[in-house]
């Protein structure tokens, strides 16, 4: 009897864990497939999305993306340091106009209009001089960036706005970061001013600079490794829930601890049901790998390829020790229940009381690789709450 108890209590502890999963409205006579197919939007919805984004053959991330990716997170895709990132979302972009001129322009169409744009950068890669142009005697050129605002095929004539300028060593090569955000915020205004970004290269004298001696990689013509490159910082204003913010928990590490230990204890002796039943059931930190490929994700999600989520599993016998972490409530509820004051009073859940974020590199819809942050994946610690 005591057993019927008890594994009902866990099914009240685990329903009320989930509260996401009440209003999944899974009738029961649905056919696997709905359910599968139904479960599986839950689950994009959870990493911000509606539909699985479409990928055509195979593409390569930009080294950029996978660089910060590999900063930000560990092999399991869990965040390393949560002040790394200012906001939760980084976005690349390849340019559209692969023109053989040093114009760039990005179609942001998949940057949502609640997204906050915290930074953006344009990023070009600085070839070696051609050889001919070498015995120049310039050392450095002023290299800026400028936001088309409009343009006149007639007299070929445009107007600008200077963004970003800086000296560039003409013997030099790699990648040049220029900070363009207001650009890109005026364009998340008002989509059809993005007419692109116009580089003018100038001697220290002020005059216009051949552009073979500085010389940046386009699209067209060089590999993909050196493509030019908008990155995005932004933040999608998804908030931590609630138990980051109550400060009671605080996280001060990334990593989940160890499972909690709890080897059979003599001091339950008292409740008649066999300790081997007991020490299997009292709340522990168990594995729950969740696995991209097998949800059938694997071409868009670049990394990782699953990340361990941890789950919280069994129960919260009296009396509840340190190592189940349990709060002055739960305490109490386990007293109040052990004293069965109350009928309908179950013991505490054994649940999630630290929960760590993870990061996934992927392709978005129009292929951009996005690196993304999200809040709440996985379960640190358990404890009796
Ligand atoms: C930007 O991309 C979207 C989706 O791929 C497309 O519908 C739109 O026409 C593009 N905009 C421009 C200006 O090319
Ligand atoms: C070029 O054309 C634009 C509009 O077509 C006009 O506003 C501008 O004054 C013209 N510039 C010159 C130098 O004629
Ligand atoms: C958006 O930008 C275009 C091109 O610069 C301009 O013609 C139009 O007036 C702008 N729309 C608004 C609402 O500002």
């Amino acid at each position: 009897m005591l057993t019927f108890v008890i594994s009902f209590a866990t099914l009240v502890c685990t329903a009320a864990a989930r509260p996401s999963l009440n209003n999944l409205a899974l009738p029961v006579e649905n056919k696997p497939e709905e359910v599968r197919s139904a479960a599986i939007k839950r689950l994009l919805g959870v990493f911000g999305m509606e539909d699985t984004p479409a990928v055509h053959g195979h593409k390569e991330p930009p080294q950029y993306m996978l660089d910060l990716y590999n900063t930000v997170a560990d092999v399991n895709g869990l965040t390393r340091d949560p002040d790394l990132l200012e906001g939760n979302t980084v976005r690349s972009f390849f340019d559209k106009l692969r023109s053989e001129q040093v114009e760039f322009r990005f179609n942001l169409s998949t940057v949502a209009r609640t997204e906050k744009i915290l930074t953006a950068e344009l990023h070009l890669f600085k070839l070696w001089p051609q050889a001919t142009m070498a015995f120049n005697r310039l050392h450095f050129c002023q290299v800026s960036v400028y936001q088309v605002l409009s343009s006149s095929k007639h007299n070929h004539t445009q107007e600008k706005k200077l963004l970003s300028s800086r000296l560039t060593p003409i013997h030099s090569t790699g990648w040049e970061v220029f900070t363009i955000t207001h650009a890109v915020r005026s364009w998340m205004v008002n989509e059809s001013s993005n007419l692109g970004l116009h580089v003018v290269v100038r001697s220290l004298g002020g005059s216009r600079v051949n552009m073979k001696v500085i010389h940046f990689a386009s699209g067209r013509n060089h590999h993909l490794s050196k493509q030019p490159m908008l990155v995005l910082f932004t933040d999608d204003g998804r908030q931590s829930t609630s138990l980051q913010d109550s400060g009671e928990t605080t996280v001060t590490s990334s990593h989940p601890e160890a499972p909690l230990s709890d080897p059979p204890s003599r001091r339950t002796r008292s409740l008649d049901h066999s300790e081997e039943d007991r020490a299997s059931m009292t709340c522990q930190h168990l594995p729950l790998y969740v696995d991209f490929e097998e949800i059938g994700w694997s071409g868009w999600i670049v990394s990782p390829r699953g990340y361990n989520a941890y789950h919280c599993k069994g129960s919260c016998p009296f009396p509840l020790g340190q190592n189940m972490k349990p709060t002055n409530h739960a305490t109490v509820q386990s007293i109040i229940n052990a004293l069965r004051l109350i009928k309908s009073i179950e013991t505490p859940c054994c649940v999630p009381d630290k929960l760590f974020s993870i990061n996934l590199l992927y392709f978005d819809d129009d292929e951009n690789v996005v690196l993304k942050q999200y809040n709440d994946m996985v379960a640190g610690s358990c404890g009796c709450h």
